[in-house]
């Protein structure tokens, strides 16, 4: 696991947009946190790392639970805060965009229960004060694991 301080915005804003920069087609990054931890603007910064337009903005998919950008490679932002149960995980098709052509940002992914993708980029946000964050890195596989350590030499 590794524990990277966001004293400032900017600095979460560095964080997405060297994840924006390294991603995959098919990769998966999970957002935990309370409210207002972060989690949306850490997916607004991977959003400018894809070089999605920036005349787009990104907001919380909070009601209709997916939006999907065009950048280097789709971006596909959940947030599952308001998903009613498992069954909808699946009626909705969710894990076909896991293993989709983009990558997939998921806020609240506790809510995915066993549907948990076993492969993918764990961050967890700490509220450390009204301008700071601390961010959580673990990574699950192999390949996620290696990563870690080359974002590590980035920030
Ligand atoms: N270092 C920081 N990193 C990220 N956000 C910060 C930081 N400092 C202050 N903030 C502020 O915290 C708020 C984070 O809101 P955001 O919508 O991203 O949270 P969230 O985790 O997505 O919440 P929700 O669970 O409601 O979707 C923003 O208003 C942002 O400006
Ligand atoms: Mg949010």
């Amino acid at each position: 696991m590794l524990s990277l301080e966001l004293s400032t915005i900017k600095r979460t804003e560095e964080l997405g947009k060297i994840l924006g920069k390294i991603v995959e087609p098919g990769d998966i990054i999970t957002l935990q946190g309370p409210l207002g931890a972060g989690k949306t603007a850490l997916t607004q910064a991977i959003g400018r790392g894809l070089g999605i337009d920036p005349r787009i903005y990104i907001t919380s998919p909070t009601f209709s639970l997916l939006h999907e950008y065009k950048g280097r490679i789709p971006l596909y932002h959940m947030d599952l805060y308001r998903l009613s149960g498992e069954e909808e995980i699946v009626s909705l098709g969710f894990p076909e965009y896991f293993s989709g052509s983009g990558v997939t940002v998921i806020e609240w992914p506790e809510r995915l229960g066993s549907h948990m993708p076993a492969e993918r980029l764990e961050i967890e946000l700490v509220i450390s004060g009204e301008m700071s964050r601390i961010a959580k890195l673990a990574g699950h596989g192999s390949l996620w694991q290696k990563k870690v350590a080359e974002i590590v030499s980035m920030v």
